[in-house]
């Protein structure tokens, strides 16, 4: 931020206004030179959110006993990632036996589908599948038949949100299998679905064994074995084409920026349904599908959800923020949804009316991005597209006077993000202008044209 204070012989010279625009420019630039680094480093390490450098789902499973031909674990499922939930019909977890293993039983999860176990005569195993895919019980079952942290429909709440809700758990018992921690082949292939595609799992590895407290909390009892498997979320295998975009608008200026076009993609064009469509009074309409086909309301972006900004008020002091969410999806209840903003101010939220608010900082350095969600029971869901469709709130930020402008769009965010994928934003030349800025505009491009040439030409050299 400090690239044009002091003596930097780029910035002698430059009047004041111009300093502050350069000052940002050269901010952005860094922004661009991180964003870089991010996506190389995404190129070594499959996955990485700048937002959220250390979020991941861990998979543990402690084995509690042996049985005669195997053994007993208990699995573990931990969502470490700050705004990334997994929503409703929730996760699949699949992986591949190392040997013949097969499952005898399982509390709190199932097996989706049984497999060929012809081999079996008098019990038969629950699934004898290579390659099971294992999802959560519904809310509901007999108490007989849960275990801790399951049957929760596979939702999977973010860390950021709800630390209690973001864990889920099953036990299974594995058959045709090793029975000492020797002989044991942990499983391999590891495979996370949530519900879409996204997540990439690396290797189980043997982690010192687990210890657990009894409930008394007067004794620690410890896994027999214990093994961990991490996934990542990548935006790169999520989906092809952004999922939401914003649009802004000001109280200074009526022109409202609309999402650019075909922000989501235009390839559903031709299946979408306008608002005042008779078919949306047909009875199971919004009914999700099984295979998960969406059916969204006619705009011009086709994404599934829109979040507006509107910078409303100026006072001496602070400033306000409308922030409106809109769902254009039909089929789709968006449970526990989360907002994810970058923005200078951000270091400074002073109130936020009716969401709730945290920030997140990946680097003790910087303050500049926080998390929105639903306050719980009120507006915590996102209805489907229509009348009740939307969620919105505002947001008092106190000014640090040496940053605070309203030119340039520096007022708007500089990234944002709906259930932890990024929105698509409209290009910088169609925000909202401060009347008469605009001649300004051009010598100030110059200036700082200048002095980021400069600014890439040292970083290239370092
Ligand atoms: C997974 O996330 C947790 C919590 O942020 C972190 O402590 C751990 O190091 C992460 N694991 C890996 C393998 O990145
Ligand atoms: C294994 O995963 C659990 C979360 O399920 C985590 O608390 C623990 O630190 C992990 N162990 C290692 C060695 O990564
Ligand atoms: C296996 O169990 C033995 C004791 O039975 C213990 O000494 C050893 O550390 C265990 N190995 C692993 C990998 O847990
Ligand atoms: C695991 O997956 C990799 C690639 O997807 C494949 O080459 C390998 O054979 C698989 N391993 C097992 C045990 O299925
Ligand atoms: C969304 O939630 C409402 C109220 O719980 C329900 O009536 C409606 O069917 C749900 N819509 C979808 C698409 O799941
Ligand atoms: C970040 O900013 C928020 C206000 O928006 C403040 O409450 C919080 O203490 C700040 N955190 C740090 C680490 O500066
Ligand atoms: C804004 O926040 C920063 C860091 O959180 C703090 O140092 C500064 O004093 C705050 N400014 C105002 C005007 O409150
Ligand atoms: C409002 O902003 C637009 C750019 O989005 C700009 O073209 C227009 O001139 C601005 N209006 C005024 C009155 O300055």
């Amino acid at each position: 931020m400090d690239a044009c204070r002091g003596e930097n012989p780029v910035c002698a010279g430059v009047r004041n206004d111009v300093r502050r625009r350069c000052r940002l420019r050269v901010a952005e630039l860094k922004l661009q030179v991180t964003a870089l680094l991010g996506f190389l480093t995404f190129l070594g390490a499959d996955a990485y959110d700048p937002l959220d450098p250390n979020g991941n789902i861990t998979i543990r499973w402690d084995v509690v006993s042996w049985t005669p031909d195997g053994y007993v674990a208990v699995v573990t499922m931990n969502n470490f990632q700050m705004y990334r939930h997994i929503m409703s019909p929730g996760w699949t977890m699949g992986w591949t036996w190392a040997k013949k293993e097969v499952i005898w039983s399982m509390v709190g999860a199932q097996a989706t589908e049984q497999g060929d176990c012809s081999k079996f005569k008098g019990n038969i195993p629950h699934c004898c599948k290579r390659t099971p895919a294992v999802v959560d019980l519904l809310p509901g079952v007999p108490y007989n038949q849960q275990i801790q942290n399951c049957c929760k429909g596979g939702v999977l709440s973010s860390w950021g949100q709800d630390p209690a809700g973001s864990v889920a758990g099953f036990q299974v018992s594995v058959g045709q299998a090793g029975t000492t921690n020797r002989t044991v082949r942990v499983p391999r292939n590891f495979t996370l679905m949530g519900p879409g595609p996204g997540y990439t799992c690396g290797p189980a590895k043997i982690v010192p064994s687990t210890t657990f407290l009894t409930p008394d909390r007067r004794r620690k009892t410890q896994a027999l074995m214990t093994w961990n498997v991490t996934c990542t979320w990548s935006k790169f295998l999520a989906s092809k084409n952004p999922t939401c975009c914003v649009s802004f608008s000001s109280f200074y200026n009526s022109t409202i920026t609309p999402c650019p076009t075909c922000a989501c993609g235009c390839e559903n064009k031709r299946n979408c349904v306008r608002s005042d469509s008779k078919l949306l009074s047909t009875s199971g309409i919004n009914r999700p599908r099984r295979d998960g086909v969406q059916l969204l309301q006619c705009t011009h972006h086709m994404c599934p959800v829109r979040v507006h900004w509107h910078v409303k008020l100026n006072y001496k002091e602070y400033w306000r923020v409308k922030i409106a969410i809109t769902n254009f999806n039909f089929r789709t209840n968006y449970t526990q949804w989360t907002l994810v903003a970058q923005h200078p101010n951000l270091n400074n939220v002073t109130q936020v009316f009716s969401f709730d608010y945290k920030p997140l900082v990946p680097y003790q350095s910087i303050n500049d991005t926080g998390m929105f969600y639903g306050i719980k029971f009120y507006n915590d869901l996102l209805m489907e597209a229509g009348p009740l469709g939307n969620v919105q709130s505002e947001v008092l930020l106190r000014k640090d006077q040496d940053t605070f402008t309203l030119k340039q769009g520096w007022a708007f965010p500089r990234k944002v993000y709906f259930n932890g994928e990024e929105c698509m934003m409209p290009p910088p030349d169609l925000y909202p202008f401060l009347p008469n800025a605009a001649h300004v505009g051009a010598r100030v491009a110059l200036d700082c044209f200048a002095s980021c040439a400069l600014l890439v030409l040292l970083l290239v050299v370092l």
